[in-house]
């Protein structure tokens, strides 16, 4: 990002574009289910099961990958029914996906429920967890790591660090495993985007425990403690989905000056926080600094309101 690196005066900021990988609109879920689809195929399932809140990139990828493959998609998602549809739940239902609204319980608490009802009616279910956060989630971000490194090692270039949004894990976990698989020495910093749940293991526990299962599953020799996971939580803000000036402002800057859309939840969070970053100096100037951008553009439709003041404003 040229004209950023400039803009801010170093150091050198590259970006990893996921946003661009294709299932109606992009984002970091098309390597999780990359993997996961190809497991409901393998195990003849008819049906896939997700959840997510009511805005979840995850959903709207989940459902085009179904819609691509012939399953049937159902989605668990937070709220209940808008008046109006837009961003990503728009294009949910214009995907096919039949939705299950369940108020407070966006994180995949109704799985079970809705799994028994179609295994009912004879269906062959495939459960995706919450953010396609499992191993097989997981291990499609560690080849991303691999991926990433071979583009690296071809353009010449050295990162020093990557910077992303984490709030399910299995993005973290998966990068994690895939920077001893490439056994690169670059310094990996999670953004996080949602505040802890009462009564959940602490989030590094949990990343953790999901980086030792995928690495157990590919016979790899490394292990994780919670220390070797590095997360900065400081830009919560007022919670998950709550846009504040930090996501506005960087949404806005990245769009204009390098004319690439960011998303409020995810992505304005985590490159919001990489700004606040480099304007305390946590980044030597002639570092080479990669945000991998993990999707999620069409929730700025659900935001325009508040990000059309700011440019009003701006
Ligand atoms: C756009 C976007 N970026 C980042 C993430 C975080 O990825 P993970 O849940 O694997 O931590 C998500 C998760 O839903 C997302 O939608």
């Amino acid at each position: 990002m040229k004209r950023l690196s400039a803009r801010l005066g170093g150091p050198h900021l590259l970006i990893k574009r996921d946003d661009l990988s294709g299932l109606a609109f992009g984002g970091n879920k098309t390597r999780k289910l990359e993997f996961l689809m190809a497991d409901a195929l393998a195990n003849c399932c008819d049906a896939v099961i997700t959840a997510g809140a009511a805005q979840s990139n995850h959903c709207r990828q989940t459902a085009a990958a179904a819609a691509a493959l012939g399953l049937s998609c159902h989605l668990a998602l937070g709220g209940s029914p808008p008046e109006a549809s837009n961003g990503n739940l728009l294009l949910d239902q214009l995907l096919g996906a039949k939705i299950h609204w369940c108020g407070n319980r966006r994180k995949g608490e109704g799985l079970i429920e809705i799994e028994k009802e179609l295994t009912s009616r004879g269906l062959r279910t495939y459960v995706i967890p919450y953010g396609g956060s499992n191993v097989l989630g997981a291990a499609g971000f560690a080849a991303g790591m691999v991926e990433l490194d071979a583009q690296l090692r071809h353009s010449g270039i050295r990162a020093d660090a990557i910077v992303f949004a984490s709030s399910s894990g299995g993005t973290q976990a998966g990068l994690i495993a895939g920077k001893s698989l490439a056994e690169s020495e670059v310094r990996l910093l999670g953004i996080r985007i949602d505040n802890d749940e009462p009564g959940e293991d602490s989030f590094e526990s949990q990343i953790t425990s999901l980086a030792n299962q995928l690495a157990e599953r590919v016979d790899m020799r490394d292990r994780y403690t919670p220390a070797d996971i590095v997360l900065n939580s400081n830009y919560t803000g007022a919670g998950y989905g709550i846009v504040g000036d930090l996501e506005r402002e960087a949404v806005r800057l990245m769009a204009q000056t390098e004319g690439i859309l960011l998303d409020p939840v995810y992505t304005g969070r985590a490159f919001g926080a990489l700004l606040d970053l480099l304007g305390r100096r946590e980044f030597g100037s002639h570092e080479h600094v990669i945000f991998w951008h993990t999707g999620g553009a069409p929730a700025l439709f659900s935001y325009a309101e508040t990000l059309a003041e700011s440019c009003e404003r701006s």
